[in-house]
């Protein structure tokens, strides 16, 4: 290699792609080249539609491999290689991903090579689904891509835009360079947090009045599962304490559901010593009712005055205590969020903060999406454009692993020296 010019950071890994039948089958050329740059070893695998829409001899130009495709005109080459393909794969991308591919991954139906070396795989798998809008947003479409979810198969996209069918709608497959960067991001991280343990936090925690309301907030727990997601894949051993949220534990997470402040803080202390990173991602109030009324309160025809009292900084209580450990906060401001980010980063002593102005359009709770910074104690920052909460994990993670110390030995290990 010149001085100075940077590694292909997919050298010698193995990626099988594989293409369906979609009108963005050729994009996946651009995806095949991409990855190809990179130094990755390539296998295509196309469906038989798929080879309707892109003739194999460009896959097999760009990936320097014969591309397998039909399962029974080759059965000597298919019989011994479907296996060897998903043994050796430490990647399979799904692009363009149809309707049907992504039924028979969640079924675990294996009508065709591409199905059965799905079926036969190891390695992590990243799809990208492309199709007609009103297939994508059919109940059993949704259903199979919510079980792929939770097996932890990686989804990207698809994007809103012009469809193949005149329409605009969701349903695009995801540029390239964005599965790319994705693929880069899984593989680079994969196994880089093995042996450490991680606490997530996420959701917004409710603070009872009486036994029928609570005082809460508007946090989704979005980021906070992204997160719990994004480190278990890297590898650790991920314990995600979570207050209510309407979303599915992820895929390989340790799950701990709490209500209020309190309950957060007392399973968060529990674990904290033998943590090596907490992600402190809930929504905490700040404030919970002096008392909880034991039954429900009743109109009076008057005022009704709540006294609240202030609840313990879960955070900034570790961070009295850090003991070596990663410790990543975040916060949601309205206005001067750069200037008051950096007030509390200091305050609660965490390594990183992710602050997001939840005023913006596109940040904030609920949707899919936030813009973010992350700041750090020497006072500086590192602005991110409007990306998925997804992305945003990925790279968290990332920073995470960039700032542990690279000492092999877990919080666990110290504890029990
Ligand atoms: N946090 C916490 N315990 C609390 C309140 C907040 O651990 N009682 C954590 C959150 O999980 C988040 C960070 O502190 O990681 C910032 O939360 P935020 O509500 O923005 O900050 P506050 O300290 O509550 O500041 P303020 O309400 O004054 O903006």
């Amino acid at each position: 290699m010149i001085a100075g010019e940077r590694e292909p950071l997919l050298a010698g890994k193995k990626i099988v792609l594989g293409v369906t039948g979609g009108i963005a089958a050729y994009k996946a050329a651009d995806l095949a080249s991409r990855l190809k740059k990179e130094g990755a070893e390539l296998r295509v695998v196309m469906t038989e539609a798929a080879a309707e829409f892109v003739q194999p001899l460009t896959f097999r130009v760009i990936s320097g491999n014969p591309v397998h495709s039909r399962q029974f005109e080759e059965p000597r080459v298919w019989s011994v290689e479907h296996v060897a393909l998903a043994e050796q794969a430490d990647l399979i991308v799904v692009a363009p991903a149809t309707a049907q591919i992504i039924a028979c991954m969640a079924l675990g139906l294996a009508p065709d090579l591409l199905s059965t070396v799905l079926l036969a795989a190891r390695s992590p798998i990243l799809a990208a689904p492309a199709m007609n809008t009103a297939m994508y947003f059919h109940p059993a479409t949704q259903e199979h891509l919510s079980i792929l979810r939770a097996r932890g198969v990686v989804l990207i996209g698809p994007d809103e835009g012009g469809l193949a069918c005149g329409a605009t709608g969701t349903g695009r497959m995801s540029e390239p360079a964005v599965i790319a960067a994705a693929a880069r991001r899984l593989l680079a991280l994969s196994g880089r947090l093995a042996g450490r343990r991680a606490l997530v936090t996420a959701g917004g925690t409710r603070e009872r009045i009486d036994p029928v309301r609570y005082i809460g907030n508007f946090s989704s727990g979005k980021m906070g599962y992204a997160v719990a997601a994004a480190l278990a894949a890297a590898g650790a051993a991920v314990t995600l304490i979570s207050a209510p949220a309407a979303l599915p534990p992820p895929a390989g997470v340790q799950f701990v559901q709490t209500e209020s402040a309190l309950a957060m803080r007392e399973a968060v202390r529990e674990r904290f010593a033998a943590s090596d990173i907490v992600v402190m991602a809930a929504a905490v109030a700040d404030y919970r009712p002096e008392t909880a009324a034991a039954e429900k309160i009743k109109k009076s025809g008057g005022e009704l005055v709540l006294t609240l009292t202030e609840n313990p900084d879960i955070l900034a209580e570790l961070g009295r205590r850090k003991q070596g450990k990663i410790i990543v906060g975040f916060a949601a401001e309205t206005e001067e969020a750069r200037a008051r980010g950096a007030e509390k980063l200091k305050r609660k002593n965490a390594d990183f903060l992710v602050v997001n102005d939840v005023a913006l359009p596109g940040a904030g709770f609920g949707v899919d999406t936030n813009i973010v910074s992350f700041l750090y104690p020497d006072g500086t920052a590192r602005d991110l454009p409007l990306m998925s909460k997804k992305e945003i994990a990925g790279l968290i993670t990332e920073e995470i692993v960039r700032l542990l110390p690279n000492d092999n030995k877990s919080a666990k290990e110290n504890e029990n020296e």
